[in-house]
């Protein structure tokens, strides 16, 4: 036995975080991303398939198998200039002493995140149909409750049925029987959200593997909240929002969901508790489409209501989940309100599809 185990040691790149000197061990096969996580460093990402950027980091010293990424994810001059992508970067050198160098946070460099596990066996407990196209799935852990910060996500999938793994956002503050929310939209030709709206039962065993993810803004937050989110994107709001008010968050939050119509509404006997047990709570809901319940208070995309909402940001943490182009124009809407960059935080709901099947003319390798 000692035999094999000596060997492994042996053969673990070290990964040096910079400037801080912390080491974390990498063994072979592991990228870069998933030993940092391991090690509960957080590091932004999105994809986990070298197609958003996310993970961009600089390598000081060392070489990194990149695997195949999109160019637009990291173009050819950030290639040049040392930048690499750590969801898809695994060491090159697995020798005795081997040493990969990257730039990583200040001279702390303190752990943050819990390190995620690769296959937690659940059982789905419930399937509820929330909106034409959105099925709340609650799982629960068969042995340890995941560990994880509110606004991680879990990869969901069954990939001995041709179901890809896909992220999907944990949608409640950590429960003490370990229960986990999920909220899936139903994606035109998804073959992931598909097979859980159509095939998933109660009952179902699923093997998930998380924590993961890095929208979990600044624990410490001590400023006014808005809140922003549009579709399933209200799931890691929901978790973050749980969280703040059980802990007894003492500035105001507000909420803004954006809804095609009054059907997309839902958890809204959840916001009338909350805006009935905090008073600091604000719930609003901006309904883009044709047909607006009435009375409503607030129609038009999110840009264009939020100055009537919250005309000034400068105070404000902003908290923005859903696709990528919500997203987008919410971080500008914020920015042109005057909200500081560094307390704007994003979840953006990059497809992942796209990072599976890359068109040749823009992989690189
Ligand atoms: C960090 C993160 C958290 C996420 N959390 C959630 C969540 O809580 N709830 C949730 O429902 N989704 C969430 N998503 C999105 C989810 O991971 C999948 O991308 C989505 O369910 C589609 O997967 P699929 O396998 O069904 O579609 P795929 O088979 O991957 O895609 C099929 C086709 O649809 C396109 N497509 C994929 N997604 C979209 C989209 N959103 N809009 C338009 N076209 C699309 C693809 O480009 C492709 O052409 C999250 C994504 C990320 C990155
Ligand atoms: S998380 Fe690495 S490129 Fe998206």
């Amino acid at each position: 036995m000692a035999g094999p185990i000596a060997l492994e040691r042996m053969s673990m790149t070290t990964i040096k975080l910079m400037p801080s000197g912390k080491e974390v061990p990498c063994p072979p096969g592991d990228t870069v991303l998933g030993a940092l996580e391991r090690a509960g460093y957080a590091l932004p990402n999105n994809c986990r398939a070298g197609a958003c950027g996310e993970c961009r980091t600089k390598v000081l010293a060392g070489e990194v198998d990149q695997g195949m990424v999109l160019d637009m994810a990291l173009s050819a001059e950030q290639r040049a200039d040392g930048y690499r992508l750590m969801c898809m970067a695994k060491p090159l050198d697995h020798s005795d002493g081997a040493v990969i160098e990257i730039e990583y946070g200040t001279l702390d460099a303190r752990p943050k995140l819990f390190p995620p596990r690769d296959r937690v066996l659940c059982v789905v407990t419930e399937k509820i149909v929330r909106t034409p196209t959105i099925v709340e799935i609650r799982i629960r852990p068969v042995g340890d409750p995941i560990r994880y910060w509110p606004g991680q996500y879990l990869m969901v999938g069954d990939e001995r049925a041709g179901i890809p793994p896909r992220p999907y956002s944990i949608a409640c503050a950590p429960r003490a029987d370990g229960e986990l929310v999920l909220l899936v939209a139903r994606v035109p030709d998804g073959v992931t959200s598909n097979w859980i709206h159509d095939d998933v039962r109660v009952g179902d065993r699923w093997t998930v593997a998380g924590p993961y993810g890095t929208f979990i803004g600044d624990p410490g937050t001590d400023t006014p909240v808005l809140c922003l989110a549009a579709g399933s994107g209200l799931a890691p709001i929901l978790a973050l929002t749980d969280a703040a008010l059980r802990r007894g968050f003492r500035h105001p939050v507000t909420l803004l969901f954006s809804a095609r119509t009054a059907n997309d509404v839902f958890d809204d006997g959840l916001m009338s508790w909350w805006t009935a047990k905090h008073r600091r709570f604000d719930f609003r809901v901006t309904y883009t489409g044709d047909d607006p319940p009435v009375g409503c208070r607030h129609r038009g995309r999110v840009p264009a209501v939020l100055p009537e909402i919250t005309p000034d940001l400068s105070q404000h943490s902003v908290y923005i989940a859903g696709s990528p182009e919500f997203v987008n124009a919410c971080v500008a809407t914020s920015l042109e309100l005057g909200a500081d960059e560094q307390r704007i935080f994003v979840e953006r709901y990059t497809p992942q599809a796209v990072a599976d099947v890359p068109p040749p003319d823009q992989l690189s390798g």
